[in-house]
């Protein structure tokens, strides 16, 4: 196996971005073209680090790309056909110079390479599924009085709210991991501004206020294809939890994504969130394919 940096040799990529764009629009009812136009200009400006797996023939084996922000390496696809493919392709990003000089190391996202848990395991990451959920949307639901639908100055409430429903650090997460509000206020301008999850739907986006105007409950939605919608974030404030809240913003959420046009509604929920997990199960949400995320602190970071 040769591993080689995708930025000096990239031919056969045209045709690797075609067939995870096809995996993800018949498995997950993604549109992620978009996303790989993006992930491309950066490659061809030299601005985000990759990596291709060849044999010694120069057929393709698997590839990956890699980004280091604010300390963090986030390892952003990575897709193999053998486990010696990824065990090729781990062990050279792990040793890469970005790496060298990343706190941590982090891998989300809907990978196709045999072995990948088990290599990660071996080299210090923790790993977690996340389950890849999806629901019909049928009829003509309710929209729940009390709620409030996503405004422009929303983002900075709805960054507080999420410090408060996901408290203090967890270098599992793969949002906000260190729990600082900037990071979660990032992290909402990402999901409102930028596509990588799906667009925006403001419309489409519940809130709920407490009477004194505090944000208690969010459930944003964005769009991955033109019949699909995607609960891209979930939250109550713990004060109000237990209440019924979560169930009332996501019917409502659902009604106004039928409203648009969307047959169904995906979400990605961790394997260990056990109340999300109940309250999706009750809804109807069934699994739709897996998605991983692992971690590790860094010890050369
Ligand atoms: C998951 C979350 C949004 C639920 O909010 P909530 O307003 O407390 O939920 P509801 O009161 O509407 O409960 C709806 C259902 O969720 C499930 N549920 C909620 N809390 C639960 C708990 N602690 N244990 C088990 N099931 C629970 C139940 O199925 C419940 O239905 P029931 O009351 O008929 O039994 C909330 O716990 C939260 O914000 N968690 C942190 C953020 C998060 O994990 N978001 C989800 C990301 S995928």
């Amino acid at each position: 196996m040769i591993v080689s940096d995708w930025r000096e040799r990239a031919d056969g990529l045209d045709e690797a971005y075609q067939i995870e764009a096809r995996r993800a629009r018949s498995l997950l009812h993604w549109d992620t073209e978009p996303n790989w136009r993006i992930v491309e200009t950066a490659r061809s400006k030299g601005h985000l680090p990759g990596r291709i797996v060849r044999d010694v023939h120069g057929r393709w084996h698997g590839w990956t790309f890699f980004l280091l922000h604010e300390g963090a390496l986030q390892i952003g696809a990575f897709s193999s056909d053998s486990e010696a493919a990824t065990d090729a392709l781990v062990h050279d990003v792990l040793r890469s110079p970005e790496a060298a000089r990343a706190r941590r190391v982090m891998l989300f996202g809907f990978v196709a390479a045999p072995g990948l848990a088990e290599r990660l395991r071996a080299e210090g990451f923790t790993v977690e599924p996340y389950l890849y959920l999806s629901a019909r949307l049928g009829g003509r639901g309710a929209d729940h009085a009390g709620l409030q639908t996503w405004g422009p100055d929303d983002v900075g409430d709805a960054a507080e709210l999420l410090s408060a429903a996901y408290p203090g650090a967890d270098p599992m997460r793969p949002f906000a991991s260190e729990g600082r509000i900037t990071e979660w206020v990032e992290y909402v301008r990402t999901l409102v501004e930028a596509e990588g999850c799906g667009r925006f739907l403001p419309q489409t986006t519940v809130t709920a206020r407490h009477q004194v105007g505090r944000l208690d409950g969010l459930a944003l939605v964005t769009q991955l294809d033109r019949d699909t919608a995607h609960l891209a974030q979930m939250a109550v404030r713990p004060e109000a939890q237990g209440r019924g809240l979560a169930r009332r913003l996501l019917a409502s959420a659902r009604t106004r994504a039928r409203r648009e046009g969307c047959e169904r509604m995906t979400l990605l929920v961790s394997t260990g969130n056990a109340p999300a997990r109940a309250l999706y199960d009750s809804l109807g949400f069934t699994l739709r394919a897996e998605f991983l995320s692992a971690a590790r602190i860094n010890p050369r970071g």
